[in-house]
C-alpha cells in the first residue's frame, strides 16, 4: 500500500483497520508520538491519539511549529486522568534527571481502564485495532492481551545504538574508543529510584508486543538496528517534517526574523530540551563561553517543563545570567525566554551548529537538517546519543561529561571553536550535511524511511 499524503479525505467511518497511539507524558514523546500517528494517518488509517486532555492540548499546541490545521483529522482521544502535583524543577540538584516529573507519570498509571476501554470500543467495531504504544506505557496498554482482534507495536523514541546499550547494560568494547570525552555513566545512575520503580511496573507487559517501531533512520544505524534482533522492526525515522520554514512562519517569530539577518551557517543554536535545568553557576559558565568564543548564537534559556506545562511560570527561568550579559552581547547573541520552533530554527540556513542535551528527537531533527551538534549530555540515554553523533557518526564534537561537576566556561568556548571555526569543524559540517541529505532522501517516495513506513501499513492491514 503506498501513501496517499493527502489530508483532504477523512478516513472512512466503519474502518478494517484502526490505530491507536499510546504516547508517554513527557514533551518529546508526545510530539515523536503525533508525527508518527500523522504519518499513519496519510495512509488513509483512522488514528486515535489518547493521551489526557492537558497532554492532547500540549501535543497539539507544540505540534510542527503550531501548525494545528495539519491534524484535524486525527481523532484526538482525551481519556480521564487524576490531577496531580505539578512542582518546579530542581536546579541544583546533581541528578539531571527530572524528578520532578515523578508524580505526573504516577497518575499516568491511571490511564490503563480508560484505555482499554477505548480499545474495546474500537475492537467491536473495527476488524484489527492496531495500539501503538510509547516506551513505559506498557503497564497502561497490557489489557490488549485480552482484546482478541487487538495487537500491540512499541514505538522507541530512541536511538537503536542507545537501545543497545540499554539492553546490554553500557557500552560494548568494540565502542569504547575515544570516549575520553563523553562521560557514560550506567543508566541506572543518571536517573531517580523512582523512575526504576515505574519501570518495573511495566515489566511484566512487556513481551506481549507484536513488533517495533524505531525513530531512526536504517541508512543511518543499519549496524545497531541488526544487532537488536527484534521479531518484527520498522525504522520510521525521521518523523520531524524536513521543510523550511514558510516566509509567514518567519515573519512570526522573533527567532527566525533574527536568524534570517545573521550571514550564512554563522550562528550556533543553543538549546538544552523540556528536562534540563542548569545550576546557576553553570549558566554563568556558559554565558561566558559563548560570549568568549566570539560566534554568533542564538540560546533559548529556559528550565526544564513542569508536569504541567499550563502552569503559569512553566520553563521561565529567571537567574543565572551575568548582569548586562544580553547587552554585552548585542548584535551577536539572541537569548529568547519562549518555546521556540526548533525544526524551523535548524532548517534555518543561518544556522551553523546546535549545542544540545543530544535527546535524540534534538539529534535527529539537526541532523536531518544537516546541523552538526556540540554535545553537552544530561541524563538518560542522553550520553550515549552523544557518542552516536561524535564518535561514529563524526557529525559533532562533544564538550564534556555529565556528571553534575561544573563545565567551565574554557571547555565550553573550545568545544565552540572547534565546531564553528577549526579545519576538523568544517569536515564535521559537511558529514551533517550529507548525513541530511541521506535523511532528507529517505523520507522522500521510495526512500528507506518512506519504503518501511509502507511495510508497517502493509502489515497491520494484511
Ligand atoms: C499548515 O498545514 C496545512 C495542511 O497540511 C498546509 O496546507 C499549510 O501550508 C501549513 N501552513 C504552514 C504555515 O506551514
Ligand atoms: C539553588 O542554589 C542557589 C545558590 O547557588 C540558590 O540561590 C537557589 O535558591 C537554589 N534554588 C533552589 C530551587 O533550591
Ligand atoms: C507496549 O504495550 C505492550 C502491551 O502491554 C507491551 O508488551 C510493550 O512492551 C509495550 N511497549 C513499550 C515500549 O512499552
Ligand atoms: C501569524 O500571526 C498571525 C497574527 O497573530 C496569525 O493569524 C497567523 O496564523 C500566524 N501565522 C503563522 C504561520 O503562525
Amino acid at each position: 500500500m503506498a501513501a496517499v499524503h493527502d489530508q483532504e479525505n477523512p478516513p472512512a467511518a466503519a474502518a478494517a483497520v484502526v490505530v491507536v497511539v499510546v504516547p508517554f507524558l513527557f514533551q518529546s514523546h508526545l510530539n515523536q508520538a503525533l508525527q508518527l500517528a500523522h504519518l499513519i494517518s496519510s495512509y488513509k488509517i483512522p488514528v486515535y491519539y489518547a493521551t489526557s486532555a492537558a497532554h492532547c492540548r500540549q501535543a497539539k499546541l507544540r505540534y510542527n511549529g503550531k501548525n494545528t490545521s495539519s491534524i484535524t483529522h486525527l481523532n484526538f482521544i482525551e481519556l480521564p486522568m487524576p490531577p496531580f502535583l505539578s512542582p518546579p524543577p530542581n536546579p541544583n540538584s546533581t541528578l539531571k534527571f527530572p524528578s520532578h516529573l515523578q508524580p505526573c507519570l504516577d497518575v499516568c498509571l491511571e490511564l490503563r481502564h480508560p484505555t482499554a476501554a477505548l480499545l474495546r470500543q474500537l475492537s467491536s467495531s473495527s476488524k484489527r485495532v492496531v495500539v501503538i504504544n510509547d516506551t513505559n506505557m506498557a503497564y497502561v496498554t497490557q489489557d490488549v492481551a485480552t482484546i482478541p482482534n487487538a495487537e500491540s507495536y512499541s514505538f522507541s523514541c530512541i536511538s537503536a545504538f542507545s537501545l543497545h546499550c540499554i539492553i546490554n547494560q553500557g557500552i560494548l568494547d568494540e565502542y569504547k574508543t575515544n570516549v575520553d570525552r563523553i562521560y557514560l555513566k550506567p543508566i541506572a545512575e543518571t536517573v531517580t529510584p523512582e523512575i526504576l520503580k515505574f519501570a518495573a511496573y511495566q515489566s511484566p507487559h512487556e513481551d506481549l508486543k507484536s513488533g517495533d517501531l524505531i525513530n531512526t533512520c536504517r541508512t543511518l544505524e543499519r549496524s545497531y538496528l541488526d544487532l537488536l534482533k527484534d521479531k518484527k522492526q520498522w525504522a520510521v525515522a525521521p518523523l520531524n517534517p524536513v521543510i523550511r520554514a514558510t516566509d509567514e512562519m518567519i515573519n512570526n517569530n522573533t527567532c527566525l526574523l533574527w536568524l534570517d539577518k545573521q550571514p550564512r551557517k554563522s550562528v550556533l543554536f543553543v538549546s538544552f530540551g523540556s528536562t534540563t535545568s542548569m545550576m546557576d553557576e553553570q549558566v554563568k559558565e556558559l554565558a561566558m563561553g559563548l560570549r568568549q568564543s566570539k560566534q554568533r548564537f542564538l540560546w533559548v534559556f529556559r528550565d526544564a517543563e513542569r508536569g504541567n506545562a499550563f502552569s503559569d511560570d512553566n520553563g521561565d527561568r529567571k537567574s543565572g545570567l551575568p548582569d548586562g550579559f544580553e547587552e554585552s552581547v548585542e548584535g551577536i547573541g539572541m537569548v529568547t525566554r519562549d518555546w521556540a520552533p526548533q525544526v524551523e530554527i535548524l532548517g534555518h540556513g543561518s544556522v551553523g551548529a546546535f549545542m544540545s542535551h543530544c535527546g535524540w528527537n534534538s539529534c535527529m531533527e539537526s541532523l536531518s537538517m544537516g546541523v552538526p551538534i556540540v554535545a553537552w549530555p544530561m541524563h538518560s540515554e542522553q550520553p550515549y546519543n552523544a557518542l552516536l553523533v561524535t564518535e561514529m557518526l563524526k557529525a559533532g564534537v562533544a564538550i564534556k561529561e555529565c556528571d553534575g561537576d561544573l563545565v567551565g566556561s574554557d571547555l565550553i568556548k573550545e568545544a565552540i571553536e572547534e565546531m564553528m571555526v577549526s579545519d576538523e569543524g568544517v569536515i564535521k559540517r559537511e558529514r551533517a550535511e550529507e548525513i541530511g541529505l541521506v535523511l532528507r532522501n529517505a523520507v522522500e517516495e521510495g526512500g528507506a524511511t518512506r519504503l518501511e513506513m509502507d511495510s508497517f501499513v502493509e502489515h497491520i492491514t494484511r
